[in-house]
């Protein structure tokens, strides 16, 4: 049968108390939306369309990248009239699957269970049984255990409210009846809305069997209304990704301490210690080790390579048994090859540090092409910058550069060749030779120091 999802996107969510309409808030580095289209789409619908609303341009201009329809629901009266605005561009024959944008977590199995059971001719309602269902609809059955209606949170009695069987929202029926029931929608409760799940009553009085589908846990239906439920998917998708690493053979040394915000690739008995961030795509050869304290974003990253704690590491192409760290910085488009080292209190910008080459402490390489089994001092920097351009230094294989030298860019550096400590170097070096360029050391001897009077 075919499938259209509609995701509701078009709240302002209010209780956020921001200036980002909540669908645009960020989950694990995506948009609480993208978490949901990208759900909708592992079930290969032919479409989804996305109701938005508050925000307006906003939302759509931000996630333009999603092949998604975009239907503008211009005034939001509430989540049926959401659904009615998109079922307009959807045939009657379609299975309608609706998800909210602020139940971000919900699997991909639980929503096969949903359209499975719209297949067969039902109206398929997710609940949830949760410990604390404040704020939520809960769902009424009658003797038999049937689902019957739904009661919003603020028109339920006392007693209603006792319930914690609870409506997640999510729902997928055929879009013909969905067509008629919400035709007959009324407003008429606290808030002055066109409830959606006001179709569940509806489908009941017509004799059509609602099945009542309960979700694996509390966590995968969460709504997220407010800042702790924001804090709360987190820490929901922090423990999925944390336990499918570990599952893969991680080792992280506290699966609560670890921040994933993009795909984090590893290769076997991969080690991360505590408090590390990986986003955008980062990928761990074999053996490599992450030191505390780390921040990784879209790296490559070789086997055995060892970084040590409190680096940041951004957009670098790094080789095997590389060693980093501790509190190294590694910018975009940088490349560190094999056997590499890159010590503490060095950064490196777009720069090429060939095989074996090392470079220990105290340094900054920016625009710089260094050859293999080159060794630079501490304190020894690269002046790229002239107030208006950046040049570079070129710097050949085996040369022993010494420490606290200011490579004055564009500048070239030969192979094999030596430069002094200290020495601000302007001119080329040539191969194999030395340079020196400081002023000559004068002694005075018995040099009496001035006195206070
Ligand atoms: C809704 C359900 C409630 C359920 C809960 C689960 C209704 C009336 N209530 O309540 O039974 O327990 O979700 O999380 O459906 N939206 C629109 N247009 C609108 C109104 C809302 O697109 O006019 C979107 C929102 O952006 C949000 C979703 O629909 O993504 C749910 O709306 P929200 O106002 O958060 O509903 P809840 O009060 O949480
Ligand atoms: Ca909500």
């Amino acid at each position: 049968m075919p499938l259209s999802i509609i995701i509701l996107a078009a709240g302002q969510g209010k209780r956020m108390h921001s200036d980002l309409p909540k669908v645009l808030q960020p989950l694990g580095g995506m948009t609480l939306l993208e978490h949901v289209v990208q759900t909708a789409m592992t079930l290969k619908p032919n479409a989804i369309h996305v109701v938005y609303g508050h925000g307006r341009e906003q939302v759509p201009a931000a996630l333009k990248h999603l092949s998604v329809r975009w239907v503008l629901q211009a005034e939001q009266l509430g989540t049926g009239h959401a659904v009615m605005q998109a079922l307009a561009g959807i045939p009657d024959d379609h299975t309608v699957l609706v998800l909210y944008a602020d139940v971000p977590l919900v699997r991909t199995e639980t929503l096969q269970k949903l359209v499975d059971s719209a297949a067969r001719g039902e109206l398929a309602v997710l609940t949830a049984h949760i410990v604390d269902p404040t704020g939520y609809g809960r769902i009424l059955r009658d003797a038999e255990g049937q689902v019957q209606r739904v009661v919003e949170h603020k028109d339920a009695t006392a007693d209603e409210r006792k319930i914690n069987e609870i409506n997640t929202g999510l729902m997928a029926c055929k879009a013909a009846w969905l067509r008629r029931w919400l035709a007959n929608l009324g407003n008429h409760n606290a808030q002055k809305e066109y409830y959606l799940p006001d179709v569940i009553a509806m489908a009941v009085a017509e004799g059509l069997l609602v099945d009542g589908i309960a979700a694996s846990g509390e966590s995968e239906v969460a709504g997220v209304n407010d800042r702790q439920q924001l804090a709360a998917a987190e820490t929901t998708l922090r423990q999925r990704i944390a336990a499918a690493l570990m599952h893969q053979g991680v080792t992280l040394r506290d699966p609560a301490r670890i921040d994933v915000r993009g795909q984090l690739n590893c290769g076997r008995d991969v080690c991360i210690d505590i408090n590390c961030i990986f986003e955008g795509t980062v990928r761990l050869g074999n053996r490599v080790g992450i030191g505390p304290n780390v921040v990784i974003r879209d790296c490559e990253i070789g086997d055995d390579t060892q970084v040590f704690a409190n680096c940041v590491l951004d957009g670098a192409q790094i080789g095997a048994r590389v060693r980093i760290g501790p509190f190294a910085r590694i910018r975009p488009e940088s490349q560190l090859a094999d056997e590499t080292h890159v010590g503490n209190f060095v950064e490196v910008k777009k720069s090429r540090l060939g095989r074996g080459s090392k470079v220990n402490h105290l340094s900054y390489l920016g625009d710089a092409e260094v050859g293999r089994e080159v060794n630079i001092g501490a304190g020894t920097i690269t002046c790229n910058y002239d107030g208006v351009n950046k040049h570079s230094t070129v710097i050949g294989d085996g040369a022993f550069i010494g420490s606290n030298i200011s490579l004055v860019a564009p500048v070239t550096v030969g192979s094999g060749a030596t430069i002094g400590a200290g020495s601000v170097i302007t001119k080329e070096v040539p191969a194999d030779a030395l340079s020196v360029a400081r002023a000559e050391q004068k002694t005075v001897a018995g040099w009496k120091r001035p006195r206070k009077k």
